[in-house]
């Protein structure tokens, strides 16, 4: 009777603890279940699934936080500063310092102020400017000491205004803290892309859907898009406004009160920068192009594992070889129907692939400074890694690459965009 009782008891007991269990697991699995759904991984990581990048979930969200606004202050004489940072990192510039990019008509004499200190900047000339009216300059204000650098929340810029005759000085907000390179250690992101200029209707929404697709399907997480917002065509800013409320793209209103043909490119440049500081300790890589070029892997890998191959050790960026592609049928995806290829690679306007936090100073077809003079920048081979550029100009060649590798899954993913795209209207 007794042995009866105690062997009652351990099954009741043995019943609560399983159903424990169970409640347990099932709770758990409900909480991770964003966390399997969402494309960010961590850096370094070899052992990740690649198929989890592939697939494309239902409402998936991307919860790492966008950067800030673009801002852009006025510095009299109608230079602009566009924000201010913080870099740690101890470079080829010799020491950590705050760093205030500026648009300017000549290499000025500028001045920075924290409290009571006043102190020489430093200007360094981007080397993309092409001799325009405005250029654009990076002022280094070295602080003396590097405690100072982590607390200060602004920095005054001082700039001779050459009607008053006077030295002006102006708050400039602190919008970037670049750690040294060496602290970086893990990325929200594998691979995110920076597209520097979006205006007017030169890109219908759908092309720019065959470009995200094509490339979230090698694996980028994110998109940070400049815009001049107003010129958009309705069509492409609701799907901005769509893909930037799953997270994957970041539209960054860019329109700097300048005439934009004083300034090279629309002023590429400073775009260019702002996605440089901007992806640092954000994204292991990032590339700089346009929404008619693809990054295509030409060998078996993934382009995320050729990537971790080409950009190892101490190379902190790479240039890519460019086939051009005509655009001769326009059916859409044009990726899918055009495959007349230039013969030759274009090995002098190559595109970029960085780390971002190597590098000093990135321009639009090589990387102009990198952070330590022992960091490499080679071009590589065009049958390791190639940019595809369709801009109808292609030639004798024919090549499937990209409709062989991704053609059907982008077929798909792009279809269901569209589709969505169109429900919304
Ligand atoms: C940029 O401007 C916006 C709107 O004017 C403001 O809310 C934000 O704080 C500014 N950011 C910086 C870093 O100055
Ligand atoms: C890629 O894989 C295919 C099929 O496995 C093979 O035939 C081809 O030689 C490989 N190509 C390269 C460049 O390794
Ligand atoms: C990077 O360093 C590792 C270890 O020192 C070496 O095996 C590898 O070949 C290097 N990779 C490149 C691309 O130089
Ligand atoms: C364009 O491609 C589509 C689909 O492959 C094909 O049906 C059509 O004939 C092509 N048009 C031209 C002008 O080549």
């Amino acid at each position: 009777m007794r042995k009866a009782i105690q062997l009652l008891f351990l099954l009741v007991f043995g019943l609560f603890l399983l159903s424990l269990l169970i409640s347990y697991f099932y709770l758990n699995s409900i909480q991770s279940l964003p966390k399997l759904s969402a494309r960010v991984d961590s850096n370094g990581d070899d052992s990740i699934d690649e198929s989890i990048i592939l697939e494309k979930t239902e409402n998936e969200i991307l919860d790492v936080p966008f950067g800030p606004p673009l801002n852009f202050t006025s510095i009299g004489n109608g230079f602009l500063a566009f924000s201010a940072y913080v870099d740690a990192r101890d470079g080829n510039m010799g020491y950590p310092c705050v760093r205030i990019p500026v648009i300017a008509t000549m290499k000025q004499n500028f001045k920075c102020r924290l409290t009571d200190r006043e102190m020489e900047g430093t200007t360094y000339e981007l080397s993309e400017n092409h001799a325009m009216r405005y250029r654009v300059y990076i002022v280094n204000c070295k602080l003396p000491d590097e405690k100072e650098l982590k607390r200060i929340k602004t920095i005054e810029i001082g700039a001779f205004n050459t009607k008053t005759a006077k030295l002006e000085f102006t708050v400039v907000p602190i919008t970037y803290r670049i750690p040294k390179e060496t602290e970086i250690k893990d990325h929200p992101l594998r691979y995110s892309v920076c597209l520097p200029q979006l205006f007017g209707n030169i890109y219908t929404a759908e092309r720019i859907v065959e470009f995200i697709e094509l490339y979230r399907l090698q694996g980028a997480g994110r998109f940070h898009v400049y815009v001049k917002k107003e010129s958009l065509d309705t069509r492409v800013s609701r799907l901005l406004n769509r893909y930037s409320k799953e997270g994957i793209v970041e539209v960054i209103n860019f329109h700097p009160d300048i005439q934009e043909k004083s300034i090279w490119y629309h002023g590429q440049l400073i775009s260019v920068t702002d996605c440089h500081l901007r992806t640092i300790g954000l994204a292991k890589f990032v590339s700089f192009n346009d929404f008619d070029e693809f990054f295509i892997p030409m060998t078996n890998d993934s382009l995320l594992s050729t990537l971790e191959e080409l950009l190892s050790n101490n190379t902190g960026s790479i240039r890519v070889p460019t086939f051009y592609m005509s655009i001769e049928n326009k059916t859409l995806p044009i990726t899918q129907h055009n495959f007349k290829c230039s013969p030759q690679a274009d090995e002098r306007l190559t595109k970029c692939i960085i780390r971002p936090e190597m590098v000093f100073e990135q321009g639009i077809h090589h990387t102009s400074r990198v952070i330590q003079n022992n960091y490499v920048s080679p071009t590589v081979s065009k049958n390791q890694l190639a940019v595809f550029h369709f801009k109808s100009r292609g030639g004798s060649s024919i090549n499937h690459r990209i409709k062989d590798l991704l053609g059907e899954k982008l077929g798909r993913n792009y279809q269901k965009e569209i589709e969505e795209l169109e429900i919304e209207r």
